[in-house]
């Protein structure tokens, strides 16, 4: 049976898209994420729940290195013979910051190294070692659409230039605010799944690129960096009735966790590549992404900045991406 691996897999709509592929789909699953012990309590829930293999594997999405040795890795369990081939790459783990701006240990702002560049090498690694028709998944977000309620409610996605982003801050200018951070990463997000698509079809590969966007959802740990007060407030009726009014997509953790794991391998996605869904009010949708996301010019300069940023070597990468 082929492996998913999924970042972010332990906590918030991940475990609700890890227990639906442990148990409908019956596929096994590589747990990829900083933090070993939370996810081995839930690597031992799904084994005894659903009777397959589960993995645990080290990876600090915000660390270049840490990438390389989670997807060296894996690699060694796909040759090994411990685990099969990748049916997809579920890039969902994410994070928004609240307060100063902080830098990974590769010197990049956090947001957009955690969010962003560390994904896109995961892809670079471990692309090869996708099943045919298998897919990568993106977890997006509506905030990196400027022009919609959930985009101007987190703080409108700045006009990027991801080496600029990456080091926000540190000629002494006033660095970008933590929402416009996240937005913008979830804007790079878009423009590489879609760069990605375009580069896949070109090369004739059919392994699917898709964006997803789990919709504002309470009850996830995404909101840690906020005060007690701003957590508490948005977990209530009232917020979420108020949030619903102005036009926010609703997520729910459930329904958009499951939602996950179908974008990942539902047969009526198996046509999706280069497309972006969206959960709302308990819908599961294709949606158009903001007006920037399909700027062909701009996804370009940005792939390119992503590799410099990645410091792709030259025995590394997928041959079908360069
Ligand atoms: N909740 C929402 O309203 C909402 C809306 C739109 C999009 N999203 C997106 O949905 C995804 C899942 O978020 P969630 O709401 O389920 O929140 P969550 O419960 O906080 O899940 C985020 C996951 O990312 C992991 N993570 C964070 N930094 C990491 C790093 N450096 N290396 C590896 N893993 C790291 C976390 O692991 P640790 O336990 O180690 O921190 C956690 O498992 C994120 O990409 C988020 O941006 C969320």
């Amino acid at each position: 049976m082929p492996t998913i691996l999924i970042t972010g897999g332990h906590s918030g709509i991940g475990i609700e898209c890890c227990k639906l592929l442990a148990s409908t789909y019956n596929y096994n699953l590589i747990l990829a994420g900083r933090s070993p012990e939370q996810m081995e309590i839930f690597a031992k829930e799904l084994r005894k729940s659903y009777n397959v293999k589960i993995s645990v594997l080290a990876m600090d999405t915000s660390s270049l290195k840490s990438v390389r040795t989670g997807a060296a890795q894996c690699l060694k369990m796909i040759v090994n013979g411990e685990i099969d081939s990748l049916q997809a790459i579920i890039c969902n783990a994410g994070i928004r910051l609240n307060g100063a701006v902080s830098y990974s240990t590769d010197g990049y702002e956090e947001t957009i190294a955690t969010n962003y560049l560390g994904h896109t090498l995961l892809v670079e690694l471990l692309i090869d070692s996708i099943v045919n028709n298998g897919r990568v998944v993106f977890t997006a977000s509506g905030t990196h659409d400027p022009d919609t309620a959930d985009g101007k409610l987190m703080g409108v996605a700045a006009e990027y230039d991801v080496i600029g982003l990456a080091h926000t801050g540190k000629d002494g200018s006033k660095p970008i605010s933590a929402g416009k951070l996240y937005a913008t990463s979830k804007l790079c997000i878009m423009l590489y799944a879609y760069e990605l698509d375009r580069r896949l079809k070109k090369v004739g590969s059919s392994i699917a690129s898709i964006a997803y966007d789990p919709g504002a959802t309470s009850g996830t740990s995404f909101l840690r960096s906020m005060p007690k007060p701003v957590r508490w407030l948005t977990s209530t009726a009232f917020i979420h009735w108020v949030m619903k009014r102005s036009g926010i997509t609703m997520g729910d953790i459930v329904f958009s966790g499951k939602s996950l794991a179908k974008v990942a391998v539902a047969p009526d996605f198996v046509n999706s590549s280069g497309k972006y869904f969206q959960s709302n009010d308990f819908r599961l949708t294709e949606r158009r992404s903001s007006k920037l996301s399909y700027d062909e010019e701009r996804a370009l300069k940005l792939w390119s900045d992503t590799k410099t940023l990645i410091h792709l070597k030259p025995n590394e990468g997928s041959p079908i991406l360069r």
